[in-house]
């Protein structure tokens, strides 16, 4: 596995599995009562966030802790960034520091790469503008998987602000690695030019894509990236994109309701349907931590940690990274 997680484009099957398999053994940490790894002992992780975040700031926060790692959050608001630090100076004061690993979050698409080109460590995405967002597409799948108990072959919708939406550019790019089908549905003012060269398929109809869904994503309309009026109103989006309960008869018995968060109830999503038994919304904030454990794990853990099986891959008490089965 490469040093970074820089795209969800970065990862073959093979180590996609390899994450998922490993943050399902990270998952068992949590119904212990000491939650806790020696793994990343003496390393430090630095959360580097330029943009607002509540779960992802957090989440990874939790799973450097888990590991046992010492963590540094810095926010671009209320440091030198204000007095015009650039990101390379910045990102240098951190590794001056000993950061082993940077978790950024930037409003320019492309600021990750950057900084791995300038620093010695692993950099991990935590999104970048509306290009991608690549932690919360694993444990996207790793929360139809735990549900549907695969991933290949499911119907997944990605239904909304697309145009806008790092969760759904990362997700098309993971699941089709995976063997998902990927629909994304949106009105044709939220859909990417070159659309159609994703490998994914396209629909302005919600209600004649939900009857074949196993999934069906919510992305939030991201009304801070517009510069412009992409729908006539609210209602009108609500009424033709919005997920409702009268939408959610039609789904199947199993089918999922997923949603990155943050949701905005009564815009894209219904309260009722956020909060009923086939919405999965605090679950993948859970399975969030389970996956950024995994991918910190994997990438700071050195080529031990890869080696499946080996003595090094194991914590303790439990088994070995990849045994899970696929
Ligand atoms: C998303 C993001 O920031 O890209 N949220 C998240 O990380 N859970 C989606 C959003 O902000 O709507």
């Amino acid at each position: 596995m490469s040093r970074h997680l820089l795209s969800a484009a970065d990862l073959s099957r093979d180590e996609a599995v390899l994450i998922l398999d490993t943050a399902e053994e990270m998952s068992r940490l949590s119904d212990r009562a000491v939650k806790k790894l020696p793994t990343l002992r003496g390393r430090t992780v630095v959360n580097l966030f330029f943009e607002d975040s509540t779960r992802t700031r957090t989440s990874f926060e939790v799973a450097a802790k888990r590991l046992s790692a010492d963590v540094i959050n810095f926010s671009a608001k209320g440091s030198s960034v204000s007095k015009g630090e650039s990101l390379k100076d910045t990102a240098l004061t951190l590794e001056a520091m000993g950061a082993d690993a940077v978790v950024i979050r930037h409003g320019s698409s492309g600021a990750p790469h950057r900084l791995a080109g300038w620093i010695r460590g692993s950099v991990l995405n935590a999104g970048d503008g509306t290009h991608e967002h690549p932690t919360q597409a694993l444990l996207d799948a790793f929360t139809m998987r735990r549900r549907h108990g695969r991933v290949a072959g499911l119907n997944v919708a990605i239904v909304g602000d697309v145009l806008h939406s790092r969760v759904a550019r990362s997700n098309v790019v993971l699941l089709s690695t995976l063997g998902a089908q990927v629909t994304l549905v949106a009105p044709p003012t939220l859909l990417p030019v070159g659309v159609e060269a994703w490998p994914a398929a396209v629909s302005y109809d919600l209600d004649a894509v939900l009857p074949k869904c196993d999934v069906v994503m919510m992305l939030r309309v991201q009304r801070e990236r517009m510069d412009a009026a992409f729908f006539p109103t609210v209602r009108e989006y609500s009424r033709r994109y919005g997920l409702d309960r009268h939408r959610v008869a039609v789904l199947g018995e199993d089918a999922l309701v997923m949603h990155p968060g943050p949701i905005v109830r009564g815009m894209e999503i219904a309260s009722e349907v956020a909060d009923s038994a086939r919405s999965t919304i605090v679950e993948q904030v859970a399975n969030g931590v389970s996956v950024r454990m995994a991918v910190l794990y994997l990438l700071l853990g050195g080529a031990d940690a890869q080696r499946l099986g080996g003595a090094d891959a194991r914590w303790p008490g439990g088994a070995a990274a990849g045994e899970a089965t696929p």
